[in-house]
């Protein structure tokens, strides 16, 4: 019986200025998962790791991705599969993504890749409905996909994935939890004209920073005058990581996603490193703890193994 082996990538949503429509794969934490075909429609799930995430397929992220591809074959076969977590939940990189993506990828492969990556998109956002209660695919697309991703549109689909610039990127993660669902409960419905205007303003110069290679225009366009200044009131030491990893050399940065991560962006390795160690002189300060990765932008999306 073959089995598939994959490694599915943490990933940064939202780009500090486009939330919900870009995203980026990191080449570290990844998560690997095993899977196998049963012959009979349903999912077993195995867990290894210490998180404690249901089994239950309708439960389970990986399970419900699972469950519609099921459906989609119509209910001819089932899987098998073992999920090992790095990624911690509730991180803000991605975790639920890299579940749902890395499901979808390996059984995919499993089929002999019989559907498209807009057609696994599709199903591994069936588990960022279930993590999240709405469905986005700024996680899954670069998680899939690898590099950077413009999801232009999600009804219809349209991804395009945007030239990935050489740079490193410095992940501080807090250990509290913010709940996706509660940093998107908490944004306003209404927005200023103005701020729009600055907004779509940064969007796009950051996108052109991407494809023209331009440090200076990615860092000058990493701001964010509309999600930021609600969402960053949820992690302590916000504003002040923020500013000494700039004052250490950071491009720029801002919330990885709905938080509590945070990351950076920096030229190179020795800035990335820099940054890594003001962003551990501030959360020594607040007591809380913390993991941190330097890492690069991944380019390869989620990676069968074996
Ligand atoms: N774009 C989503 C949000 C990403 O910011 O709510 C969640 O990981």
């Amino acid at each position: 019986m073959k089995i598939v082996k994959v490694h599915s990538p943490a990933t940064v949503a939202n780009l500090v200025c486009g939330f919900d429509i870009l995203g980026m794969a990191l080449n570290d934490p990844f998560d690997a998962m095993k899977i196998k075909l049963l012959d009979d429609p349903r999912v077993i799930i195995h867990n290894k790791d210490e998180y404690n995430l249901p089994t239950e397929a309708e439960k389970n992220v990986a399970g419900v991705v699972l469950l519609s591809i099921i459906e989609k074959m119509n209910n001819t076969i089932g899987f098998e599969i073992e999920i090992e977590k790095h990624i911690k939940p509730g991180s803000g990189i991605g975790s639920s993504a890299a579940s749902a993506a890395g499901a979808a990828v390996a059984a995919n492969n499993l089929l002999g890749n019989i559907f498209s990556n807009d057609e696994l998109v599709q199903f591994a956002m069936n588990g960022e409905k279930l993590a999240s209660g709405v469905k986005h695919a700024d996680n899954i697309a670069p998680c899939i996909l690898g590099g950077i991703c413009l999801i232009r549109s999600i009804h219809p689909l349209d991804i395009i994935p945007i030239p990935s610039p050489d740079l490193f990127v410095t992940v501080v993660h807090p250990q509290i939890e913010v709940r996706t669902s509660d940093a998107r409960q908490i944004l306003r419905q209404q927005i200023l004209l103005k701020d729009a205007i600055r907004q779509w303003g940064n969007i796009a110069g950051l996108v052109t920073g991407f494809l023209k290679n331009d440090f200076d225009l990615i860092g000058r366009s990493l701001e964010d005058v509309i999600i930021e200044p609600v969402r960053s009131i949820l992690i302590p030491g916000f504003d002040e990581v923020k500013t000494s990893c700039k004052e250490a050399g950071a491009l720029g940065g801002g919330i990885s996603g709905s938080g509590p991560s945070v990351f950076m962006l920096s030229k190179d390795e020795s800035t990335a490193r820099s940054v890594e160690s003001v962003m551990k002189d501030v959360y020594n300060k607040t007591g809380i703890d913390y993991n941190t990765y330097v890492t690069t932008i991944n380019k390869r999306g989620v990676e069968i193994i074996e």
